[in-house]
């Protein structure tokens, strides 16, 4: 008998087809997240989970499964998952890394240049009709050549921003649980610092670091007041890395020029304050979301899935 396979939403063909070639595959038809019930009734007879950061599997999920051997998140982030209980019911995780390095720094770039050079207050302000010709002093941004980025999490994506920021002449600095080896920092040219240096230099900083206990607020009131004045706050990793909160106050006292968001503490919902601020760039978690990269996290679910029914292990493997 075919083994099952249920996917939570739709994702790119790619690794559903490679799927389809060997398993009974079902996917949650609808274009919204999939309801807990449901998921606690689907797990039940599936012996693969494909799932993503916005389902969280916790113990009681995983404990009403089965016959589940894997939980293949389409995601590299996997805080949405209980590893603990995953372990304590012999299921194994695995998550998406490698693939979306690339496009995740491509957008943690694109809003560092889009708040210093304040695109889109500029296109507001053209669309709105208010260009009535050249002026010397109109939207003056910030330049990025011989300013100080703070990299937090040099991970792989961290360590893709800082290539594309030493590209147009930034300082690197960074912060991680260890420093990494000297090769790449010579590579990178970045040099490391305690998280206090970093926050204290910094004239723009950007997230990549994963979500876990050590990481939860890591950017909080103190440290928005350790902060130059006037500094620019990127983040593209997970919401709750950041204290909302403390953003918000930080950017109505002008501590921040300016934050560019992909990832919120209480995603999907935002903060209205934060909704009305026009220096403050809005994205729906689409850090990883370009065709090339979603096709090969497909693929990369799928063949994960394909390692761990065939009794093997699969190459991305949670520890
Ligand atoms: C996206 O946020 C991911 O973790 O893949």
């Amino acid at each position: 008998m075919k083994k099952n396979v249920y996917i939570t939403r739709q994702i790119p063909e790619a690794g559903v087809d490679l799927l389809k070639e060997k398993y009974r595959v079902e996917i949650f038809p609808e274009n919204r997240p999939i309801s807990r019930d449901l998921l606690l009734k689907e797990i039940r007879d599936c012996d693969a989970l494909v799932c993503l950061l916005s389902d969280n599997i916790d113990e009681e999920i995983l404990a009403s499964s089965k016959k589940l051997k894997i939980v293949a998140n389409f995601a590299v982030g996997y805080n949405n998952i209980d590893i603990a209980a995953a372990k304590k019911y012999g299921i194994m995780v695995t998550n998406t890394p490698g693939v979306l390095t690339n496009a995740t720094a491509e957008m943690a770039f694109a809003l560092l240049i889009v708040l210093t050079r304040k695109i889109l207050e500029a296109d507001r302000f053209t669309r709105s009709g208010r260009f009535s010709g050249w002026d010397p002093l109109l939207l003056l941004g910030d330049e990025l050549k011989g300013k100080n980025l703070g990299i937090i999490g040099m991970g792989r994506i961290g360590q893709e921003m800082a290539l594309k920021c030493r590209a147009f002449g930034m300082n690197i600095i960074y912060h991680n649980r260890k420093p990494v080896d000297q090769e790449t920092e010579k590579r990178l040219s970045a040099s490391y610092a305690s998280l206090d240096k970093l926050i204290q230099q910094s004239d723009a900083i950007s997230i990549h670091t994963p979500l876990n206990d050590e990481t939860y607020h890591l950017v909080n009131e103190q440290t928005f007041e350790q902060m130059k004045p006037g500094i620019y706050l990127v983040n593209t990793s997970r919401g709750e890395v950041i204290d909302e909160k403390a953003l918000v106050h930080a950017l109505k006292a002008g501590k921040i020029k300016g934050a560019g968001l992909d990832v919120y503490e209480f995603e999907p919902e935002i903060s209205h304050e934060l909704m009305g601020m026009s220096n403050v760039v809005l994205l729906p978690h689409i850090g990883s979301a370009t065709k090339e990269t979603r096709s090969r996290m497909s693929e990369m679910v799928a063949k994960n899935v394909i390692a761990a029914l065939e009794g093997n292990v699969p190459h991305n493997l949670i520890p």
